[in-house]
């Protein structure tokens, strides 16, 4: 239990940390991937080399040392954390090699000056009552999931029933739980985690569900990524008939219940979550505006299977722009990126919708901005990233 004082220090280091957080955080995965090779797995190697992920766990300590007193306006960035953690599997004994490595990095980054026994001692306290919020809420997740029909905990066997060729770079992958078993509905929008191990060495990745449930398989659409590991496994390697991994969907990007016209507005695979979000919403009456941008036409991954839609669901629009000019055939609705303008003619004349969104993070900030100019409340505007959380401003 944290005392008083020790509040009041942690709270007193939030400067240092503002100062120094991004630092401290490189340091200590530094520490934690060389000595603890067993967490190894569950970091993207990629996400450390751009500086995402120390940026998102620097990020998440600072908004919890600021907000000590008032651990409930933490609200948003601890279920993002308790997600990203549950889709990855992270247990309750993984905690204490974080705590010990962060205090490691603590001293060895702010010096045994600045970093006092008092210092570290207060901020063991406070990393412990976060490590007990964390895992409590993990826990019940898991135990949750796990008691629901057609739920499971930890990794299960899913074969692959087929594989389809979506786009030049985009191909999706059907997967039917191994043992024949039922198969737990998931919210559109929220993603899966998978274990793969390649060339000898276990990686975890997250891919969002890419088609409504259905009680019978997931979809997952993988882009190839030039020199990423597990999409290019996946693409290459992974053929039907094959067992994949997987751990429970999880994720607070999901559709939420309202009768307010809906906008879906993706970039590249950033469709896939959209795409659950679409059929799920044309299962009712509310009128969807699905806004698709892609390099060309070539790249454009879903453009028959959402123009398929048209003629079945009236309250369905779609708009389609393209970075490059791609011929006389399939032309899409504008040319170019995503400008204001093509957007204020794409929403819905009433400001009052639900956007949903997700792209590149160029893109995204664009998006983000030009919502807000076009006036549409930003509460009702709600995104995800492809990697860890970062700041869109
Ligand atoms: C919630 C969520 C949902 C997602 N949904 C989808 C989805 O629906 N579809 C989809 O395709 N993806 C999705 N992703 C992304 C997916 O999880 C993977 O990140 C993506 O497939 C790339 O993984 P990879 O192993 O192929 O690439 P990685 O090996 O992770 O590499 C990614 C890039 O970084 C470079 N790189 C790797 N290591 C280093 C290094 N040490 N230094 C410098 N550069 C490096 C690689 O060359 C490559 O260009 C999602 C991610 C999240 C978090
Ligand atoms: C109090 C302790 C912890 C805090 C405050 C914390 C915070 C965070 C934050 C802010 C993120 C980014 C979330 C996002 O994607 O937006 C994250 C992701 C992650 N965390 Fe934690 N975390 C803690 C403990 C742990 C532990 C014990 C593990 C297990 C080894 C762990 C493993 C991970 C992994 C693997 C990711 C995703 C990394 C990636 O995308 O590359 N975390 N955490």
């Amino acid at each position: 239990m944290l005392t008083p004082e020790q509040r009041a220090i942690v709270k007193s280091t939030v400067p240092l940390l503002e100062s120094g957080g991004e630092a401290l955080t490189t340091h200590f995965y530094k520490i934690m991937l060389a000595e603890h090779p067993e967490v190894r797995p569950f970091f993207n190697q990629a996400h450390q080399a751009n500086g995402d992920q120390p940026r998102a766990l620097a990020n998440g300590v600072l908004m919890y040392a600021r907000h000590i007193d008032k651990l409930e306006q933490l609200g948003g960035l601890v279920s993002q954390i308790i997600n990203k953690h549950v889709s990855l599997q992270i247990e309750a004994a993984h905690y204490p090699i974080v705590g010990a490595c962060l205090l490691r990095a603590i001293r060895e980054v702010l010096g045994a000056e600045i970093a006092t026994d008092a210092v570290i001692a207060a901020w063991g306290a406070a990393y412990g009552q976060l490590a007990d919020i964390l895992i409590g809420a993990e826990e019940k997740i898991y135990a949750d999931v796990a008691a629901a029909p057609g739920g499971w905990r930890g990794a299960r066997a899913f074969r692959v029933a087929r594989k389809e060729v979506e786009s030049s770079e985009i191909t999706s992958f059907y997967l039917q739980p191994q043992d024949g078993g039922a198969l737990i509905d998931f919210q559109p929008g929220q993603y899966i985690g998978l274990r793969l191990v390649v060339n000898g060495n276990e990686i975890r990745r997250n891919y969002s569900l890419s088609a409504a449930p259905n009680g019978v398989d997931y979809r997952i659409s993988v882009k190839r990524e030039a020199g990423g590991v597990a999409s290019n496994y996946l693409h290459d390697q992974v053929q039907p008939g094959d067992v994949l991994d997987l751990f429970p969907p999880a994720g607070d990007f999901v559709l939420a219940a309202s009768d307010k016209p809906l906008v879906l507005i993706s970039g590249g695979v950033g469709i896939t979550p959209t795409l659950a979000m679409l059929d799920a919403a044309l299962q009712g009456r509310r009128p969807v505006h699905f806004i698709h941008c892609a390099r060309n036409r070539h790249v454009h991954a879903f453009r028959h299977a959402i123009d398929a839609r048209l003629a079945k669901h009236p309250q369905l629009k779609r708009f389609y722009a393209y970075d490059e000019h791609s011929g006389p055939e399939d032309v899409p609705h504008a040319v170019g990126r995503l400008s204001p303008l093509q957007l204020a003619q794409w929403l819905p004349a009433s400001r009052d919708v639900d956007a949903y969104f997700l792209g590149p993070k160029p893109f995204m900030r664009e998006v983000k901005q030009q919502l807000r100019d076009l006036g549409v409340p930003e509460a009702q505007t709600r995104y995800e990233f492809f990697g860890p959380a970062s700041a869109l401003e």
